[in-house]
């Protein structure tokens, strides 16, 4: 998704912007810039394709206030032209978000002689400054007057150059915050890019307008009156981004989930007890009351919600239904009171589950949880109870730590939903909480498989399609498999409970079609067999993952990887990161850009 970085300070800033912007690629983009104001108006570089090839131009760019942005595109092809900064007479704009109203504006501009350079909605912002500015001197009033005719989402930052001392950022929908530091004032998208600078962030709300000058702010509402945003101290680190040793983000953050899971459990670390009040002090309370739950999320997020079901009902007894986020929020549905409703983002920004959260809220469901990695983000801040996963900054596309973390909280939320209703008993809570205790241990002996994934891979990955198959609680992990394989080495994957095969997708088999399926040894195996069976009669090629006592006979078509050991109601997290290896050996194969998979963006903040 698109991101934005503006910085205003007493020394240079183009290297914070630049730095700023790096921290960004991991979101997704297609082209980046830059535009600086000085006493001689404003300069404005862009670039097609990564920031180094911006960088590249503006080493020896000097300026003490400027914006910069890493461009998704929306409307209009990636390309120079249509790369923010946006500029009208001496304005620059940079913009995320959508204009929904943008063709008429459009056509009112045109109809007063401006002429479009580009195909997108951000250049009527530009040009809608600029007529202001034709009668008012205030650029902070002229981008005030903007927003108040713009419909849809967006976070802008805005220089001009007859006020070569002021940034002008305002946002509605897409999310915005400020850095504070000594020597600067600093505006971004996303904590990730201002961390260089400052821990100390305010995030700003719905309808703000910030003017940036002088080492100072003020922040008014859509009507201009000014209003107070508290100041908070980041918890992220700066060097937690960093890639260190490994070639890649998501290598990294694969290999980080023994201590991404460690510190997300750490919590139940040396108790055989959960105490329900670590999900917020209304959290016990909360839970008795409710009869049902409804899980809003989006792709990995929502498959954890999958897994979480079968968790929710077998364990703790209650009735709960998940949905993709992006259609309840256009969904009648019958609302329930009674129900939680629990939101699960890694980024918490998601429009479309923020907007589900909203949607359900509005319906008069009120009590609501957030699963979320990022402490200070919007979905977090407008939920009742939460739990913030410990998995650190993912910055890899394809969500890995994020999702296993999701599980670990899912699993805790479970045991503390079943205690409060009474249907825990002691020895199980006991053995529950060793079985996840032990769980960083079972990931590391999970991890030691990658070598023989990396052989699979080699085979697999000239393959076209391939089919992913898994039953109950690992049929989630069966959807995961295939989004993850498909989404970074862009093999087709689709996956279908097993039982499912014969009433449709049986069809498709032949030596051609690959099927990974998933076998732990649960109750569940000898019906998966007999799936494996009917595959093998079709002439297709098996690739399983099977675990300790799975005892599946190899044979030329079946070939056989088998976990380190059978782990009960945790085994898809463990199934998970075997997937998550193969999935990625299999896009290195192919020579893919596996960190920023092409079309798809990190946090995706527009519908
Ligand atoms: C896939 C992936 C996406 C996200 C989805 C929701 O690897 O990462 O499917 O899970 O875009 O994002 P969050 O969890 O940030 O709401």
């Amino acid at each position: 998704m698109c991101g934005i970085v503006a910085a205003i300070a007493e020394t240079n800033i183009v290297p914070t912007l630049i730095e700023g912007l790096n921290k960004l690629e991991y979101r997704g983009y297609d082209s980046a810039g830059i535009a600086i104001v000085n006493q001689d108006g404003v300069e404005r570089y862009r670039a097609l394709g990564r920031v180094s090839e911006l960088e590249k131009k503006t080493q020896d760019l000097k300026a003490t206030a400027g914006i910069a942005h890493t461009r998704w595109a929306t409307h209009g092809v990636p390309s120079k032209r249509n790369a923010h900064p946006h500029v009208s007479g001496g304005v620059a704009v940079v913009h995320n978000g959508i204009i929904e109203n943008y063709e008429s504006l459009r056509e009112e501009l045109i109809a007063q002689g401006y002429v479009f350079e580009s195909e997108t909605d951000t250049e009527t912002i530009a040009h809608l400054i600029e007529l202001i500015l034709k009668t008012e001197s205030s650029l902070f009033e002229a981008v005030r007057q903007t927003t108040q005719k713009l419909v849809g989402a967006y976070a802008i930052a805005v220089i001009e150059e007859s006020h070569p001392e002021l940034i002008v950022v305002a946002r509605e929908g897409s999310p915005l915050l400020l850095g504070v530091s000594e020597s600067g004032i600093y505006a971004a998208s996303d904590a990730s890019a201002l961390l260089q600078v400052t821990q100390q962030l305010i995030y700003l709300e719905n309808g703000d307008i910030a003017q940036l000058k002088n080492n100072q702010f003020c922040i008014t509402d859509q009507a201009g009156t000014p209003v107070a945003r508290e100041i908070v101290v980041s918890q992220l680190s700066a060097d937690a981004v960093d890639l260190g040793n490994y070639q890649h983000y998501m290598q990294k953050e694969i290999f980080e989930q023994p201590d991404a899971l460690a510190n997300t459990i750490e919590i139940v670390a040396s108790s055989d007890q959960i105490h329900t009040q670590l999900f917020g002090a209304q959290a016990p309370q909360i839970f008795k009351e409710i009869d049902r739950i409804l899980i809003l999320a989006c792709g990995t997020s929502n498959y954890a919600g999958q897994v979480a079901k079968y968790w929710l009902e077998s364990i703790a007894k209650v009735p709960t239904s998940v949905e993709v986020a992006s259609e309840y929020r256009y969904r009648t549905t019958v609302p329930n009171p009674r129900q939680l409703v629990v939101a699960i983002s890694q980024s918490g920004e998601t429009a479309d589950t923020l907007a589900a959260l909203r949607f359900a809220k509005s319906l008069g469901q009120e009590k609501t949880f957030a699963i979320c990695n990022v402490p200070e983000s919007a979905i977090v801040r407008e939920c009742e109870l939460r739990f913030i996963t410990r998995a650190g900054p993912e910055i890899g596309v394809a969500s890995t730590k994020a999702f296993t973390t999701q599980l670990a909280a899912l699993f805790m939320l479970t045991l503390a939903v079943a205690k409060q209703r009474g249907v825990l008993f002691p020895a199980e809570e006991g053995q529950y909480l060793h079985e996840l205790r032990h769980l960083p241990a079972a990931v590391i002996e999970v991890l030691k498989l990658e070598n023989s994934i990396k052989v699979w891979a080699e085979k697999f990955s000239s393959k076209q399609d391939a089919i992913f198959l898994g039953r109950g609680r690992h049929y989630p992990i069966a959807l995961e498999g295939a989004l993850k394989l498909k989404e970074i080495s862009y093999i087709h994957a689709e996956a279908y409970p097993a039982g499912e095969l014969k009433h449709g997708p049986l069809a498709l088999i032949d030596s051609e079609m690959p099927v990974v399926a998933i076998a732990p040894n649960d109750e569940l195996l000898e019906k998966l067999k007999s799936n494996l069976q009917e595959v093998k009669a079709r002439g297709g090629e098996l690739f399983v993952f099977a675990d300790q006592g799975s005892h599946i006979t190899q044979s030329d078509e079946i070939h056989i990887l088998y976990l380190p050991e059978h782990y009960g109601e945790l085994s898809p997290i463990l199934h998970t990161v075997a997937l998550q290896l193969f999935a990625y050996h299999c896009a290195l194969m192919k020579g893919n850009d596996v960190d920023k998979p092409r079309n798809l963006a990190k946090s995706v903040t527009v519908e």
